[in-house]
């Protein structure tokens, strides 16, 4: 593969990432390495990330904030495709990655640089994201992960990195591991790799626990056009500030923790902890919508392909074919999901109470009332039930004579 010149680097400030700086040219012969670092939200201070690299020995820092095409172009998505892994997990790490890797490859093309490097582990499925989304879009590029092969413990990369003038993080390190955006936190590592161990409180920032969430359930209704959110208790907001103030709502009520054991792309079962207070809100009320305004077997085929997208996301497959394709399916699905649905939020519930929809709502009146209005053909239903039930009858009458 030949050796890289000049690699535009994914960094966050941690440990490892600041590592691979001066890894990626003492060992690997990578005469520059230029960092970048997303804002996607996460609320940290990027002026302190931006210097670090530049004492980890960056030959240029760059930070660029990704929060609003984070949410336009993969939270949207995401929440019309109510796309939950394994029916629970909202990707909300998972989706950040393209993202990340298509500006990885777009300042790699600014700068001239030949190559790409993370510094994502073997065992992760980050690394998996990254790699075949740089692939996909620019196959010219090596894509460097020392990481995966530098095969360093902890104390041995933090104590590389001292050696390099690379300072040991100064608070007592967290045991945990948590990555972090708008959408949320997914949290992992330390006591929580025991399966059987209940997470502790203070691992939590965007979530209260049930206890100390208000006793007074608070209704929010939420606006949808084309599947696409857009406005909170009637107020339009636009992307950002509506998964903002989705989050503040539902994690003051202690609605979206999740603690699972996942399937990871690399066949590990590991445990992870999220909050994604707003994104699960949004999605539990999408999919209510799509109840009212699309038709049965649009409805049943969607949530198969859901599950399907959602995959197809977590694997990393962002920008392939069949992600490509299910897209299609779903634009051409929500220019009928248009309209609003309330949802209570109290005590670490969000339970819809109600939905409308006043130009596609395919709820009829006079077909579900059993009031007076009924126009239901009801002795229409005899002739359906003949043939509908016809091959049981037929299979059972066969296995009676016995
Ligand atoms: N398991 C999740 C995913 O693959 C999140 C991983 C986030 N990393 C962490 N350090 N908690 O999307």
């Amino acid at each position: 593969m030949g050796r890289a010149k000049k690699a535009v680097l994914a960094y966050s400030g941690g440990v490892d990432t600041s590592v691979c700086i001066p890894y990626l040219m003492k060992e690997w012969g990578v005469e520059e390495v230029i960092t970048f670092a997303a804002d996607l939200g996460q609320g940290d201070e990027l002026e302190p990330i931006r210097r670090k690299a530049l004492d980890s020995g960056a030959s240029q820092s760059i930070v660029g904030d990704l929060i609003e095409p984070f949410i336009r172009e993969f939270a949207f998505p995401a929440i019309r495709a109510n796309a939950l892994y394994e029916g629970r997990y909202p990707l909300s790490t998972a989706l950040a990655r393209p993202l990340i890797a298509r500006r990885l490859v777009e300042i790699a093309r600014e700068v001239g640089a030949d190559a790409v490097a993370h510094g994502c582990t073997g065992k992760g499925n980050d690394q998996v994201r990254f790699d075949v989304a740089i692939g996909a879009l620019a196959p010219e590029l090596k894509v460097l992960a020392p990481a995966r092969e530098w095969g360093m413990s902890r104390e041995q990369t933090i104590a590389y990195g001292e050696a390099c003038g690379i300072p040991a993080p100064v608070s007592k390190t967290s045991p945990f591991s948590i990555d972090l955006n708008l959408l949320g936190r997914s949290i992992e590592a330390g006591p929580l790799e025991d399966p059987d161990v209940e997470p502790p409180e203070e691992i939590y920032a965007l979530t209260v626990g049930v206890d100390a969430a208000p006793d007074v359930p608070q209704v929010v209704e939420i606006g949808f056009e084309q599947g696409y959110p857009v406005s909170l208790d009637g107020q339009r907001l636009d992307p950002v500030s509506l998964i903002r103030r989705a989050n503040e709502l539902a994690g003051r009520h202690g609605f979206g923790r999740l603690d699972m054991i996942e399937n990871r792309v690399v066949g590990i079962k590991s445990r992870e902890i999220y909050e994604t207070p707003g994104l699960l809100l949004l999605i539990r009320a999408h999919q209510e919508l799509e109840s009212l305004t699309l038709a049965a077997d649009v409805l049943r085929s969607k949530r198969q392909l859901e599950q399907q997208w959602a995959d197809l996301v977590y694997q990393g497959l962002w920008f392939g074919p069949l992600k490509d394709a299910i897209d299609g399916f779903i634009e051409r699905t929500q220019v009928s999901v248009n309209g609003s649905v309330r949802v209570r939020l109290h005590k670490g519930n969000a339970t819809v109470v109600g939905r409308r929809s006043s130009s596609d709502s395919l709820y009829v009146d006079a077909m579900a009332t059993y009031d007076s209005g009924d126009q239901f053909d009801h002795r229409a239903a005899e002739g359906f039930i003949y043939v509908w039930g016809l091959p049981t009858r037929l299979w059972a009458a066969r296995h009676r004579q016995g």
